[in-house]
This record gives structure tokens, sequence and C-alpha cells, in this order.
């Protein structure tokens, strides 16, 4: 049984002051969910202040990108280490906003993903297909392509504690959520692909879904045998919609 894991991924959202504000309302909620795996991803800016305000609480910390270099002249750029100094648990690498506009390939995130495992920090890895691609009918041609290339230096020891997010690019920020059967067909066809790869660690890989999950269609996804969780964009950013998103077993109530 793959336990579900709950996603906050802010993006370019919130200041320190608004990501406290956040965690303080966020907090009561989650003092009992202790069936889930409960994660935020706020920004690099945000992590020290999230991150000491988590401390203590089942909550886990995450980043949205890193850089795969170790340490060295790279302005601008966040190293594994530094991430895990703050206390990170896992970031997010790969995500289709980063592979669309900061030119992260998938050979790009296998670097990424792997200098994550060597900090001692899970990594959530994103695929996902673009709406040309999907009705170019090329969606499973594309998926199977972004994980062999996003995955290709994942330690196969450490396989199990990977989390994987399929993200279809047309249902991101969009409000159009893929169907529960639609993601299911595409969550199946990457646990195959996962087998190939990792022989029987793949039952152990969390899938998460991420695109437009809101509070009141959660339940309906996390009920398919092959969606492990949920990469939450815009319904994160409210602390009441997380935690309805977060107690999706009990349609929303916290108690
Ligand atoms: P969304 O974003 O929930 O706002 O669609 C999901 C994501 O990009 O991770």
């Amino acid at each position: 049984m793959r336990r579900a894991i709950l996603a906050a991924n802010w993006k370019m959202y919130k200041t320190t002051g608004e990501a406290e504000d956040f965690v303080a309302r966020f907090l009561p909620h989650v003092a009992r969910a202790d069936d889930v795996d409960v994660v935020l991803a706020p920004p690099f800016t945000a992590l020290d202040r999230v991150g000491r305000r988590l401390a203590g609480s089942p909550v886990a910390l995450a980043a949205q990108n890193v850089s795969p270099e170790a340490e060295g002249a790279f302005t601008g750029e966040v190293a594994p280490r530094m991430l895990a100094d703050l206390g990170c648990r896992y970031a997010i690498v790969g995500h289709s906003e980063r592979r669309a506009l900061f030119g992260d390939t998938d050979a790009r995130v296998a670097r990424k993903a792997a200098a994550l495992f060597a900090a001692g920090i899970r990594p959530i890895v994103c695929v996902g297909e673009t709406l040309e691609q999907r009705e170019a009918g090329r969606t499973l041609e594309v998926l199977g392509s972004q994980l062999a290339g996003s995955l290709a230096q994942v330690p196969a020891e450490r396989a199990a504690e990977l989390v994987l997010a399929y993200e279809p690019v047309w249902a991101i920020g969009t409000g159009r959520t893929a169907t529960p059967e639609l993601a299911q067909q595409a969550h199946a066809f990457l646990r195959v692909r996962l087998a190939e790869r990792f022989g029987a660690a793949a039952e152990r890989i969390r899938i998460q879904y991420g695109g437009s999950v809101k509070p009141d269609n959660v339940s309906a996804l996390m009920a398919q045998p092959d969606i492990d969780g949920a990469l939450v964009g815009g319904a994160s950013l409210d602390p009441e919609a997380f935690a309805r998103i977060v107690h999706f077993r009990t349609g929303g109530k916290s108690a």
C-alpha cells in the first residue's frame, strides 16, 4: 500500500510574511494528518522561515527547483546541499514551467534528480504532455521518453524514494482537470515503465497527479488505483483549500 502524498507547489507566490501566515492557518488542520504525507514547496526565499515554522509538525518542506551542481560559480543557482541545510526533504524537478521557460531538458532533470539523491533529498520528478502532443496521439510516447530521460540517473536501490508527478500541461492552471480515467491511464502506463526500469520497486513509487486539482475533484482522482497523490498549484495557495485537499478521504473535514 502506497502512502498518499499531497504537495503544495506555490510557484512564484507569497512573500515570507504571507508564507508564515499560511503556515499558521494551515497547521491546525493537519495535526491529525497521520495517514498521508503533506509537503509544502514555497519559493526559495521563504524556505527558511517556513521550515522553522514546520519544525516538529508532520508537514515536510520542499523546494521547487535545484541546481544539478554541488557548488561553484553558478550565479543565481541553489545547490542541493543548501536545501538539505534548510531541512528540505523533497524538491520538485522538471516541472513543465521549468521545461518550457527555463530550458530544463530530460538530461538536466536527470542530473538534478541524481544530485538530490546524493544530498539525501527525495526528488518529485514531473512529466506531462502538451495539448498538441495529446491531440496528435503522442501522449504515451512523450511520457515514455520523458520518464526514461529524466530518471536515467536514479540509483536503483533508491528508486522507492522517488516521487513521480504526472502533470498534463493542458491541465495546469487552466481549470481543465484530466478526468480520473484519463489520468489513471497515464499513471498505469508510467507504472509499467517504472517496473521495466526498477522491477518490484515500481510498486512502491508514488505517482502524483497534478493539473487543476481542487478540493472538489481530489477524491475522485485519488480513488484511482495508480494515483497516489496530488501536486497542487493554485488551490494550494489558500490554507483552507489545501487542508480540504489533504483530507480528501473525509470529504475535506479534518476531524
Ligand atoms: P495547478 O498547478 O494546480 O494550478 O493547475 C499544478 C502544478 O503546476 O503543479
